[in-house]
């Protein structure tokens, strides 16, 4: 026998048992962003390599050591897409979208990077993201973070998520501020971790962002960017955190939030939980007014979010938030001998057409009743339908509850049609 073969590590399968969750997930999120008039844009798992360093930050986790990059046939370099918002961008400028007009888009799937696997942490793994272009006022901001704390209720998770943000100012304001914080990690060049010595002039920002515990006193006493706002960024900032405030929003500012991707200015944020370990981040986002600009487009602003689909399904299992889901049939059809084998498909589907969102199996394996039966049972479902010979020439169908002791009943199509409806209803 030949060895079988296995998924690519933190490449995960999702079998019926997870989907159902996830189906519930994209159909809760799909109604949400609907609601708020975003439109679905689709775009290629695989772009040049060049967007993602143009975009990302040459001197990111991301692009650093956990793209997937390979020459393709003809030498070109392509990377399968780390994260949504370059790729967004760049779909967004190519197809004309973003020029004089505003859009407000989202798009959903899988994300690779080349991370260490661990609870939460995949190296595919699925992003549902927004972004935003046009709009440079505060108001956008807030309904982006608004519109996830929406999504959280929805799900009942909102119990178990808080809200950090921070603002990191306009490129000038940062620019400053990067000399101030040089200045001030040179000062004790000895306490920096060999990370932070490689990142000092090429991104010192991220520094701040270190889990490294002998750093943290160092950390704390930095210089803080919010000090270092301008009136307008400041005024950003502040009409962010009133519209939260008269919207219910609860948060946290939290001056040491850079995020790992380069291309933010002024707000960003995280929605972070403390019920899945390590990999508490479930949502990051923020502002990023100069990156289509960077990517060749005319100056134009831009914000938008991502989540992390596995942590939240993860977290809606781990709390079992979902207790009543099943995607198991309704009913299963028994075919008994070779007339109601031939006839029965057709009356399958005139029963899936007359009652709408109706999901019958049929038995196709044949056999004695009772074996069919054992099946009905085992699929889940609520009711067998039995069609023998008997049942074909009377034009009846047997309607026999499996979960309840009530009797079977001989029925016409018309009043089982009725029969059906009452059950999914
Ligand atoms: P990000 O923070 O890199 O941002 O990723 C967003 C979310 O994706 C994270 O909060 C996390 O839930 C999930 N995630 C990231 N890496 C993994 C992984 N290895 N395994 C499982 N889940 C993961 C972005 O990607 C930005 N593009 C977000 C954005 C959109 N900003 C503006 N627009």
């Amino acid at each position: 026998m030949s060895k079988t073969l296995s998924a690519i590590r933190g490449m995960n399968d999702l079998l019926p048992e997870q989907t159902v969750v996830w189906r519930h997930f994209e159909s809760v999120i799909r109604n949400l962003l609907d609601s708020h008039g975003y439109q679905e844009v689709r775009m290629p798992v695989v772009e040049k390599t060049e967007l993602f360093k143009r975009s990302i930050g040459e001197v990111t986790d991301i692009v650093e050591k956990e793209m997937y990059t390979f020459e393709d046939r003809n030498g070109e370099s392509l990377t399968l897409r780390p994260e949504g918002t370059a790729g967004c961008v760049r779909a967004a400028l190519q197809h004309g979208l973003i020029h004089n007009q505003t859009q407000r888009l989202w798009y959903a799937g899988q994300m690779y990077r080349y991370e260490r696997p661990q609870k939460g942490r995949y190296r595919q793994f699925h992003q549902v993201g927004v972004e935003a272009f046009g709009i440079a006022d505060a108001s956008l901001d807030a309904e982006l973070i608004l519109m996830t704390a929406n999504l959280w209720k929805k799900l009942g998770l909102t119990p178990f998520v808080r809200l950090e943000i921070n603002s990191l100012g306009d490129a000038e304001e940062r620019k400053l501020y990067r000399e101030k914080l040089i200045a001030y990690f040179e000062a004790s060049l000895e306490l920096l971790d060999e990370d932070s010595k490689r990142r000092l002039h090429s991104n010192p920002l991220r520094i701040l962002d270190s889990k490294n515990p002998e750093m943290q006193v160092l950390i704390e006493a930095a210089p803080r960017l919010m000090d270092h706002l301008g009136e307008e960024t400041k005024a950003h900032f502040e009409k962010v955190c009133k519209s939260l405030d008269a919207a219910g929003v609860e948060y946290q500012v939290n001056t040491r939030l850079v995020r790992g991707l380069d291309y933010y200015n002024r707000t960003v944020f995280e929605w972070v939980t403390d019920h899945l370990g390590a990999q508490g981040t479930v949502c990051g986002g923020g502002r990023y007014d100069g990156l289509v600009e960077q990517l060749g487009g005319k100056p134009t602003c831009g914000a938008g979010f991502a989540m992390g689909v596995e942590r939240l399904v993860a977290l809606l299992q781990d709390l079992e938030l979902l207790t009543n889901l099943d995607d198991n049939p309704h009913a299963y059809l028994m075919r008994l001998g070779e007339q109601a084998e031939i006839h029965g498909l057709a009356l399958a589907n005139r029963l899936r057409d007359a009652v709408p969102g109706l999901r019958l199996l049929t038995d196709c394996q044949g056999g004695a009743f009772k074996k069919q039966f054992k099946r009905a049972d085992k699929s889940g479902a609520q009711v067998a339908l039995v069609v023998g010979e008997d049942e074909i020439s009377s034009g009846q169908v047997q309607l026999k509850p499996l979960r309840t002791t009530q009797d079977q009943q001989a029925l016409d199509e018309t009043a089982l049609i009725q029969q059906l409806k009452q059950l999914i209803a």
